[in-house]
């Protein structure tokens, strides 16, 4: 039998092959104000502006580190492909990054989902993925691309249905991929200021057959936005948790988790530079899990390198935080498309 090259179902088994975005010419991303007040740091609102591209030097270290990750990754054995590079400056309508390809795209099984993003700076993302998904296709998987966006770019935001206080409403299906966390046969996601009731229908949908179901969890942040910096399984059985973003009560009620030992994570360091321009400091939650005994984590991470020690699991240190500049970490700039689940239960 052929080995599938896309079949990825989980976050822990050995990884064989992924993606690594790429953060040349990221723009912040331009929004209505409401949109980025709900989202985003307070103290960046204003640089959200048309074509705003992030500073000069810390694109080009994010650059350099993301290509010293991909090398790391590669060195390991695991094979690296990359997103086309677009020019999100020079675009006509406003671009973001192709470096959070999490956000934009997951695998489940054989089949690549590419999210219906609520963000408009988004709209043009698939230019760089295009490439990769014409890839896969020829390789036998299942790629289900985005719908086109509507042509009412407002639809999210005017009166209609919302869950609590998040900024869209449910007038169309919207979902960013990283609102979801893969455990084999279950998918632990939250609705947010990104991810809409509809959206998970559509996700949903794209897992017709799979025998996979979409579980929701309520986040405490009224700013909720990507769950990757929320929960982050290591291994069967062991989560790492955010005790600012969910309570162990909450995820108790997922029937996935049961018997499972949740570890809170360590307050992060506070850090004035590189900014943490698109989120908090919580991203040293956002690693990527090699195999259930390696992880890469942030170089300068050392409590939670203790914290990996102490529960069987080698950190790999990877320097990493221009990147975090543009939005996220390892798990953000990643997309598994394989891994070795013939000897996981
Ligand atoms: N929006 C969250 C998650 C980022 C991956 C945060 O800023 O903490």
């Amino acid at each position: 039998m052929t080995e599938q090259v896309v079949n990825a179902s989980n976050e822990w088994d050995p990884l064989q092959e992924v993606i690594v975005g790429v953060a040349d010419h990221s723009c912040f991303p331009f929004e209505p104000r409401i949109v980025v007040e709900n989202t985003v740091p307070a103290r960046y609102w204003d640089e959200h502006r048309p074509h705003n591209p992030f500073p000069e030097e810390i694109v080009a270290k994010a650059c350099e580190q993301l290509d010293n990750f991909a090398k790391v990754l590669t060195d390991l054995g695991i094979t690296v492909r990359r997103p086309k590079v677009v020019d999100f400056s020079s675009l006509e309508t406003p671009g973001y990054t192709a470096s959070m390809v999490r956000d934009a795209i997951t695998v489940a099984q054989d089949r690549i989902i590419e999210a219906p993003y609520s963000w408009r700076s988004r709209n043009h993302e698939s230019l760089a993925y295009e490439d990769l998904f014409k890839h896969y296709e020829a390789q036998g998987a299942k790629v289900y691309r985005r719908p086109p966006p509507p042509a009412d770019v407002d639809a999210l935001l005017g009166p209609g249905e919302r869950h609590r206080e998040y900024v869209i409403n449910d007038n169309r299906p919207a979902f960013d991929a990283a609102d979801f966390i893969r455990l084999d046969k279950t998918i632990i996601g939250q609705l947010s200021n990104t991810t809409n009731r509809s959206g998970v229908k559509h996700l949903e949908k794209c897992l017709e057959g799979t025998g996979i179901e979409v579980v929701l969890v309520e986040s405490l942040d009224s700013h909720a936005f990507h769950i990757d910096a929320t929960i982050t399984p290591l291994r069967e059985g062991l989560l790492i948790y955010n005790p600012t973003y969910i309570t162990v009560e909450e995820l108790q009620k997922v029937e996935r988790l049961k018997g499972w030992k949740f570890i809170p994570a360590p307050f992060p360091k506070p850090r004035e530079y590189p900014p943490f321009f698109m989120s908090s400091a919580w991203l040293i939650m956002n690693i990527l899990v090699i195999d259930p005994k390696r992880a890469i984590i942030e170089a300068e991470d050392d409590h939670l390198a203790d914290l990996l020690l102490e529960h069987g699991i080698t950190p790999i240190r990877v320097p990493f935080q221009y990147v975090h500049s543009l939005g996220g970490s390892f798990h953000c700039t990643t997309v598994d498309i394989r891994r070795d689940h013939s000897t996981s239960a």
